[in-house]
């Protein structure tokens, strides 16, 4: 392993005013978003959705670091048959790939989840890393509900995470490593801090455990918000300054950078919390973007699957990721979300 070299690409992944694109849905999830559109799921309209965004060329250059890619993706050519990772790394962004086999149930533990996808770890990310990935990601979900986590839940998921990450480093590939308590029930925000802190300690513990150089991975946390159908919704200064109290309770200084998930949260909701952590300042580590929807949900809206609509887009891809980039660096206000229209 060259830990220089991991730390490297870490820190470009969370390089200043950037983040990463999270376009890495499974062919279930992207059904879904593509159903929510009124687009059929094939292919070539999956193809030509992310052409479409990694082609943004400002967006791509200016403000996204990397893009969290899924399988079928990574192998795909553009319409003009340049592979569409070439795009990427022609933008001056770095391939990743999302390793991980989705969730199974947890035997023994109701209600609970364990991510599939460790046979045959090694020998997939050897055939990612000649396609040109550098960096991996692995979701562990834990969910909050009547006597939920479980100690079990939340070890075991801690295990595989580490697991992934041990493998990924010994691959040249940089782990991103997402413990995510979902943000779906009804609890409040003080209980969300509770699990996620003690789902960062066991993944932490984990990690060094299995010898997982921390110089050389990124964390994709959740936020610190209270749950959806809770009937008290924290505000955006409770939200940064929790998620940073917690963040600094469990994540090590030597992790070069912390990636959010959006989860749900809506995009400019996600947008303004990661800006106000970013203006509390002072943080061992980068704090940045790893959004899927909060990126997505916008230009999937304008293109709506129409070759016409790929300008629009475009542009609305470019606009969400530049507000996230402004956030990155605590830049961002309101008033500048109205301007970019
Ligand atoms: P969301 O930002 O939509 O939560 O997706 C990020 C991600 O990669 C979840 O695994």
């Amino acid at each position: 392993m060259n830990l220089a070299e991991l730390n490297k690409i870490a820190r470009a992944m969370t390089a200043p005013g950037k983040g990463l694109l999270a376009a890495d849905e499974s062919g279930g999830t992207i059904k879904k978003r593509f159903d929510a559109i009124g687009v059929e799921s094939t292919e070539d309209s999956r193809r030509d959705y992310r052409e479409m965004l990694f082609r943004s060329r400002e967006a791509m250059s200016s403000y996204i670091s990397g893009v969290i890619l899924y399988d079928e993706t990574i192998w795909q050519n553009a319409k003009d048959g340049t592979p569409l990772v070439r795009l990427i790394e022609e933008a001056g962004a770095i391939p990743g790939i999302k390793v991980d086999e989705g969730t199974q149930a947890l035997p023994n533990c109701p209600g609970e989840l364990i991510t599939a996808g460790l046979d045959k770890l090694a020998e997939r990310l050897a055939k990612y890393y000649d396609r040109g990935a550098r960096f991996a990601k692995w979701r562990a979900v834990i969910d909050i509900g009547a006597g939920i986590p479980s100690m079990t839940a939340i070890s075991v998921n801690a295990h595989a995470l580490a697991r992934y990450a041990a493998l990924c480093q010994a691959a040249q590939i940089v782990p991103i490593v997402e413990p995510e308590v979902l943000m779906d029930g009804d609890h409040d925000i003080d209980r969300c801090v509770e699990v996620t802190q003690r789902v960062l300690n066991k993944t932490f513990q984990e990690l060094r455990l299995q010898r997982v150089a921390l110089e050389g991975m990124i964390l994709k946390p959740n936020m610190a918000v209270s749950g959806k159908k809770s009937k008290t919704q924290a505000g955006v200064a409770e939200v940064a300054e929790k998620t940073v109290r917690m963040l600094k309770n469990c994540v090590p200084a030597s992790v070069p950078g912390i990636a959010f998930l959006s989860g749900g949260q809506s995009d400019k909701d996600a947008t303004a919390h990661l800006d106000a952590m970013n203006r509390i300042g002072g943080l061992p580590w980068a704090l940045t973007f790893s959004y899927g929807r909060a990126l997505q949900a916008a230009p999937q809206k304008a293109w709506s699957g129409k070759s016409d609509n790929v300008p629009v887009g475009q542009q609305a891809f470019t606009h969400r990721a530049h507000m996230n980039s402004l956030a990155s660096k605590g830049e961002w206000t309101p008033d500048q979300e109205q301007k970019a229209l």
